[in-house]
């Protein structure tokens, strides 16, 4: 019997798994973590509050999170191994190949695979979140040629980051609305490296490969590159009588706007909304931005000439401009995306190892057959 197939390019459409993690409602805006509305766990939650949420189904109790809290910050340290192979990577690398190539290390020192025990789950959970920020941070200071600076447990997951990356203790402020940004970039349904950490782990591999593999997924510049991409737009642009130019400009090419367009959401993405908010609280804490003005002026002009085909600002518009003001380097955003998401990650791994089947899709085939080998002296 043949089926027909119907290709549709990207998967768009395509249901690939059942989830309970997260849902989307792209018309209306909507965005829920375990059916709780991401603007209440922005004013209310904490980033490893979320995580827990995500990853375990629900709120934790006061004890839970403690306890959760206190296993984090027990293993954010990083063996010494860890960080002599990081001393051989080029200062000129991208911080996201570090990480990959970091997260994909941890492999090599807890490659026991019991992904049927509870505490094997919750060891590679724990150990994932507690590292990947130290990772980071590790690397910015060690391509400066500074020793990496060991994580402080009196500092809470967000502020001690802050404070491994740029050696100061940081401002209240800034370490709280950093930490709504991990919670706003934490899960966002079957996007692409969440996709790819699926597949990767419907093979039942280890969750550092599982974690490797959707940092280098969430790389590119259509998805978690797209924030870097904004802030080097903006710089472009340079003023707010360039934007109308600018945006004709890149219509009459087909170029993208970066930060704008989204497969789900037709409308302004939820998390852009809530991100504009924190930049501007930062703004009247730290001082105006040019390229805030800058950025108000583009989403003005964008949706009056592609709103109607609902291209409207997506997360990653917003975060490069709270994180520019954060004093936090261009190429780290991505790795800061990459921070929040191993929550969304390590969630839908977990949840793919309760009902497994291994991914393997079908494709419809566009080449020849039957075609004749030719020696290779008679080729031309
Ligand atoms: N600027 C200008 N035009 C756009 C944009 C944009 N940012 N986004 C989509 N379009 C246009 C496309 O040119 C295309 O037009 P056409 O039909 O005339 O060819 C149409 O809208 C549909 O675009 P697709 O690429 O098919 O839409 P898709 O759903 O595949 O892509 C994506 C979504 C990749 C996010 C896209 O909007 C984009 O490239 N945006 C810019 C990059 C970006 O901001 N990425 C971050 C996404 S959020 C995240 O990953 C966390």
């Amino acid at each position: 019997m043949t089926v027909a197939y119907e290709y549709r390019p990207g998967l768009e459409g395509v249901p690939a798994t059942q989830s309970s993690i997260s849902y989307v409602d792209g018309q209306r805006g909507i965005l829920e973590y375990q059916g709780i509305r991401i603007d209440n766990l922005a004013k209310y939650s904490s980033f490893l509050e979320t995580a827990y949420l995500l990853i375990w189904g629900e709120l934790p109790t006061q004890g839970e999170l403690d306890s959760f809290e206190y296993e984090i910050r027990y293993h954010r340290r990083l063996k010494y191994r860890i960080r002599d192979m990081m001393k051989c990577f080029p200062e000129s690398g991208h911080p996201m190949d570090s990480l990959q190539a970091c997260a994909a290390a941890l492999g090599l020192f807890y490659s026991r695979r019991a992904l049927d025990d509870p505490a094997y789950i919750r060891a590679a959970v724990v150990r994932l979140l507690a590292k990947i920020p130290t990772m980071v941070a590790a690397f910015q200071l060690m391509r400066k040629g500074n020793d990496p600076i060991q994580p402080r447990d009196d500092l809470d997951y967000s502020a001690n980051f802050l404070y491994m990356l740029t050696e100061r203790e940081p401002d209240e402020l800034a370490a709280k609305i950093f930490d709504v940004c991990l919670i706003l970039h934490a899960e966002h349904t079957i996007n692409a490296s969440t996709f790819s950490a699926m597949v990767t782990a419907s093979t039942l591999t280890d969750p550092y490969a599982v974690i490797a593999s959707a940092v280098g997924t969430l790389a590119g510049p259509l998805h978690g590159g797209a924030s870097e991409e904004v802030i080097v737009m903006l710089e472009e642009i340079g003023s707010v009588e360039n934007v109308r130019p600018f945006v004709e400009k890149c219509i009459e090419r087909k170029a993208r706007i970066m930060g704008f367009g989204h497969r789900v959401y037709k409308v302004k993405d939820p998390r852009a909304t809530i991100l504009q908010a924190l930049a501007e609280k930062l703004f009247e804490k730290f001082g105006q931005d040019i390229y805030y003005d800058i950025a108000i002026e583009l989403e003005k002009v964008v949706a009056e000439k592609l709103g109607h085909r609902g291209i409207y600002p997506n997360v990653d518009f917003y975060s490069g401009l709270v994180y520019r003001k954060l004093r936090i380097p261009t190429d780290l955003y991505t790795p800061m995306f990459a921070i929040a998401r191993v929550a969304g990650w390590l969630a839908h791994w977990k949840e793919q190892l309760e009902e497994n089947r291994i991914f393997r899709p079908t494709q419809i085939y566009t080449g020849l057959h039957d075609h004749p080998y030719i020696p290779i002296e008679k080729r031309m």
